[in-house]
């Protein structure tokens, strides 16, 4: 324990980083503009998305980050091209089958947020199979946010606690922030001190909308398959020179 600890603190020095978040969200966007600028096909540009996943994954793990959230599939993006979306679906069997031994070997415990029922069979068969093998991790929260919407997760929490009123277990009197906060896919994460979003673009994007209201976002006009540790590293030196009130002086 004493050992890693010192080997974190000379990363974080090694970093010039003084401030780790114990939460980053991530909205990997730019997957198809890099793609598109090379000429490619965009499922390249999730392909390369992919390896840039493992990267980050790494070095917020060597940084002692202990919750990296990284928006992968929206609910929206089921209107994508076919093709596209099939790809997309394939791409944690790839991972896995790929990262799981090191997401493993470096403590690693890797979850969800969102509908995952939705998915398909052989994208939800590998994601069991990382949850399961990791179950037990104790180091970085790797959490794929997958078929996951902001506003469908607070009305999921919302019909919820209705029942709950309905049934007479609840008093609407009694409701609180907290009972929400209960309900939602994210009950036992804490909020994200700092969420990025990649590409140039600066809209959540129903990502996260609850949880990041007092998030310190950082844009950054890097495309995701871009996106590397010193751009991570970048990010957290922005995050670090801000001030976090929680609307008090
Ligand atoms: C947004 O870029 C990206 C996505 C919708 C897919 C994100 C998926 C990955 C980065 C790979 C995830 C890996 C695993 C293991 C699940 P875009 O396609 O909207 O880019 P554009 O705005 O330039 O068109």
């Amino acid at each position: 324990m004493i050992k890693k600890f010192i080997k974190q603190k000379q990363q974080i020095n090694n970093d010039n980083i003084l401030t780790i978040p114990e939460h980053i969200a991530i909205i990997m966007d730019g997957n198809g503009r890099w793609a598109k600028n090379k000429k490619m096909p965009r499922i390249k540009g999730h392909y390369e998305g992919m390896q840039t996943v493992k990267k980050i994954t790494r070095k917020a793990n060597d940084l002692g980050v202990k919750y990296l959230t990284l928006y992968a599939f929206s609910t929206e993006n089921w209107s994508r091209p076919e093709d596209e979306v099939n790809y997309i679906m394939k791409l944690p069997v790839d991972f896995l089958k790929t990262f799981l031994p090191e997401l493993i070997e470096k403590n690693v415990k890797v979850s969800t947020i969102g509908f995952s029922d939705q998915l398909p069979n052989h994208t939800k068969k590998a994601i069991n199979e990382a949850i399961n093998k990791t179950k037990d991790n104790t180091g970085l929260n790797l959490i794929f946010a997958l078929n996951y919407g902001g506003r469908a997760e607070i009305l999921n929490a919302v019909k919820k606690l209705y029942q709950e009123i309905d049934v007479g277990r609840m008093s609407i009197d009694d409701l609180t922030e907290k009972n929400i906060e209960d309900n939602l896919f994210t009950s036992d994460i804490p909020d994200p001190e700092l969420l990025i979003r990649t590409s140039g673009e600066e809209r959540l994007s129903n990502f996260l909308i609850w949880q990041s209201s007092y998030s310190e976002f950082v844009f950054t006009k890097t495309l995701w398959p871009d996106f590397d540790e010193q751009s991570l590293i970048d990010c957290l030196k922005i995050y670090q020179s801000r001030q976090r009130r929680f609307g008090g002086l």
